[in-house]
């Protein structure tokens, strides 16, 4: 399969290319999230706190779908000693988790659907805005399930209104249709309240480096920075009609 046909690939290349270099956007992220771990979504540092206690300690072994850089999986590993992998289609953020993180870790240029491990390979599971570009969720979460060890712990964070269409509650996500249809019991916490006033703060932020990407020759960064945050310009009641970000947590 040729990965130029994937969505976005292209810009998630040149993404992970800017996330090493520019220091506007690292500033940027440390303000927005509370702490830079490239975000291209919406993980800030009480999201992924939350995952640290599924993780036992440095025998641990944690799988993030859609790595990235790898940045929150090093945090992982530094807060627990665990054991960390990762996947994402981008080579580019690929090789520079390879080179940033290279003791008790592994990371795959792999795709959605297509990337292998061997069955109860991992403790903990996490994916932060990225199952949705799954072409078959089903197919994918019965995956997820079989590289999860017995009593081992999917975190999944999931946006509805950009890449998946908002659906009427967090009951009737596609995501959560699959993991009833995988069996795996699941508890989910809507976070769409803090997702807008996370967004608040990514525009704020934005407009804090705006010198700063705009001399960095990054002006285009910006731009699509106030654009993916234009939705906070309207009240919370007409945000929450059209997106929402929940947190489900299944265990196998
Ligand atoms: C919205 S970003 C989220 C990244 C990161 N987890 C975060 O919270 O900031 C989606 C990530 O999934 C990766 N991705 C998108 N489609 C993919 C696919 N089909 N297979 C593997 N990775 C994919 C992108 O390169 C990107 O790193």
């Amino acid at each position: 399969m040729n990965k130029k046909d994937l969505l976005f690939y292209d810009a998630y290349e040149e993404f992970y290319l800017m996330a090493e270099k520019s220091r506007a956007f690292q500033l940027f992220c440390a303000e927005a999230f509370g702490e830079d771990f490239s975000q291209d979504g919406f993980s800030d540092i009480s999201q992924v706190n939350m995952i640290l206690p599924f993780i036992a300690g440095e025998n641990a072994h944690i799988l993030d779908i859609g790595c990235g850089n790898g940045k929150m999986l090093g945090y992982l590993q530094e807060k627990t000693g665990c054991h960390i992998h990762g996947f994402d289609f981008s080579e580019n953020a690929i090789k520079a988790a390879a080179q940033k993180y290279t003791r008790r870790a592994d990371f795959i240029a792999g795709v959605i659907g297509e990337t292998e491990y061997a069955p109860e390979s991992f403790d903990v599971i996490t994916s932060m805005d990225t199952m949705y570009f799954a072409k078959d969720m089903p197919a994918f979460v019965e995956q997820i399930k079989k590289w999860l060890k017995p009593g081992g712990v999917l975190f999944a964070a999931y946006q509805e209104g950009d890449v998946m269409p908002k659906t009427a509650d967090e009951t009737t996500t596609v995501l959560a249709k699959a993991l009833r249809q995988n069996s795996l019991q699941y508890e989910v916490k809507n976070i769409s309240l803090q997702t807008y006033r996370m967004l608040k703060r990514k525009r704020e932020a934005a407009l804090k480096y705006e010198k700063l990407f705009e001399n960095e020759g990054n002006k285009s960064w910006f731009d699509m920075l106030l654009w993916q945050t234009e939705c906070i310009t309207e009240p919370y009641e007409q945000f929450s009609a059209k997106m929402a970000r929940y947190i489900y947590t299944a265990k196998k």
